[in-house]
């Protein structure tokens, strides 16, 4: 875990294997980012010739550049590491904070190997230096459980120190966004590593059995339903999914309860611990990365913790839906008829829509305590990643809070898009036998899915639904302060939503 200190010292003189600064893209060539006297002090160090040094050297400033120069004398780190910031902010105006916040992940990944980095970005006020301490901290991550010792050595662990170079680190208001920062990333690391961890080491009973050891000791009450105890409570569609496989499904509910809290948030997780398919199997090419398809749990579960952790003044419940789909003999056959919790019934048409099974008897399940609002985050369908590409979360919901929602990811810098939900596909619900059917026309899938999930979400409380099926995984290179794999996605978003909460913000 990397260590996180604001300090007032200067880029000159602070102790560090490297001092980052930030350039950007000018008109004829990198530019130094405005408005950091710590940089500025690395700069004179040069006698002001920095900014022709890194054009020599190719720079441009554009985003996820990265540019190494061996200090000149009169810096004590022996490495100043140039970081691209992209287009210059208009006249006054300063860099925005999301811009801030990949720029430092940026620097931190290309300084995976060093111990200490003092970032001397451009932080005019507490929003930029809590972005600067997200990103630096989320940048320094990697994922190595399951790597031998010969691959994991001292060249590639992710920075141990960060220090953030801010004049006002003395500030109140600022200790407490470096803190909020700090937990924060614990709790996104927390996210990425369970989403990383390979299948068969986390099974639906395992995932619990982490959760039952880790949350008492942040203050969180743990609740689980085993296989036993999820037949007796008739949640049909945990146990439908799960049935196929021999890791049984488990329903986990996370409680932080704040003394004088008024609000109840509640979160739902959609937990697949793996997703083949069932005996809708999935083909080869696209099954290999479905260990993500707990992402969603992964998120609300260090969302609750980040909550308890802060001690923010609301209440927040997370229920985590895991389990398992497995093709097999006792597997869920496409045509079978589950009744779910609550009682309504569902005629299986395709395995592979597992996520709205889950998560329809998390939903009810959630309901029964009263929450004020309610979101439930998962990686629901491919048709989602077609429509919004993947680094887009797509919300869903009653409409207010929808779009509350989506305002707040765009306060934290995470991309969302609000979406319809357009009446005709709810025809697409109607089943010959059951209650409802799990799939309907291939055209608006994501969409139908949100229809099928409001299905058991009472139609008076505001409801948001995230489909991270796109962002919670990144198969592709990294960038920014985005690692391969397990991404963390929509816990920002949550955390600030529970601030808001706190706040009686909830529109
Ligand atoms: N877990 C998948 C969705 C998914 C796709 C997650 C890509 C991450 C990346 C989900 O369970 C699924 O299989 N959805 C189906 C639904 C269809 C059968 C109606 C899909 O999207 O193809
Ligand atoms: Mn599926
Ligand atoms: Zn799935």
């Amino acid at each position: 875990m990397t260590a996180l200190t604001l300090s007032n010292l200067s880029a000159a003189t602070v102790p560090a294997d490297a001092v980052v600064i930030g350039v950007a893209k000018g008109e004829s060539g990198p530019v130094l980012a405005a408005g950091s006297t710590p940089a500025a002090a690395v700069d004179a160090a040069t006698g002001g010739t920095l900014a022709a040094t890194l054009k020599t050297l190719g720079a441009k400033g554009g985003e996820n550049e990265v540019t190494r120069i061996a200090s000149p004398d009169g810096v004590a780190a022996p490495l100043v590491l140039a970081v691209g910031l992209g287009a210059v902010p208009d006249k006054g105006g300063a860099f925005d904070p999301e811009t801030l916040r990949r720029a430092a992940g940026a620097a931190a990944r290309a300084l995976a190997g060093s111990a200490h980095a003092a970032f001397a970005l451009p932080v005019a006020d507490v929003a930029a230096v809590a972005a600067v301490s997200e990103g630096a901290l989320l940048g320094a991550y990697a994922f190595t459980a399951f790597r031998g010792r010969e691959f994991d050595g001292a060249d590639s662990a992710p920075l141990s120190q960060v220090t953030v170079l801010d004049e006002g680190a003395a500030d109140d208001a600022h200790t407490r966004a470096a803190q909020r920062a700090l937990v924060l990333a614990e709790e996104v690391g927390r996210a990425r590593d369970l989403v990383n961890t390979p299948p068969n080491a986390l099974t639906p009973a395992v995932f619990a059995d982490t959760v039952t050891a880790t949350a008492p000791g942040f203050g969180v009450d743990v609740e689980v339903w085993d296989e036993e105890a999820l037949a007796e409570g008739g949640f049909g569609g945990l146990l439908g999914v799960g049935q196929g496989s021999g890791a049984p499904p488990r329903l986990v509910r996370v409680a932080y309860r704040a003394p004088a809290a008024t609000t109840t948030l509640a979160l739902v997780g959609k937990g697949i611990t793996y997703d083949s398919g069932g005996i809708s199997l999935k083909p080869a090419g696209h099954n290999e990365t479905m260990k993500c398809d707990m992402g969603g749990a992964a998120t609300v579960y260090a969302a609750v913790l980040a909550a308890a952790r802060l001690g923010l003044a609301v209440n927040v419940t997370g229920w985590l839906a895991l389990a398992e789909n497995m093709p097999s003999g006792t597997a869920t056959r496409p045509g079978d008829v589950l009744t779910m919790y609550g009682g309504k019934t569902v005629e299986v048409l395709n395995t592979d829509a597992e996520g709205r099974l889950v998560l329809g008897d998390a939903l009810v399940k959630a309901c029964e305590e009263n929450p004020d609002a309610l979101v439930d985050v998962a990686t629901l369908t491919g048709a989602m990643v077609v429509a919004l590409g993947e680094r887009t979360i797509g919300v869903l919901g009653t409409d207010a809070f929808r779009d509350l929602v989506h305002e707040t990811a765009a306060e934290v810098g995470e991309e969302s898009w609000p979406m319809p939900m357009p009446a005709e596909l709810a025809e697409g619900l109607k089943s010959p036998v059951a209650d409802l059917q799990n799939v309907g026309p291939r055209l608006g899938g994501g969409l139908f899915a949100g229809h099928f999930l409001r299905e058991f979400v009472p139609a008076d409380l505001r409801w948001a639904h995230l489909d991270i099926a796109g962002p919670a995984y990144n198969g592709g290179s990294p960038h920014g302060y985005t690692p391969k794999g397990g991404t963390g996605v929509a816990i920002r978003t949550l955390l600030r939503l529970a601030e808001r909460a706190a706040d009686g913000d909830l529109g």
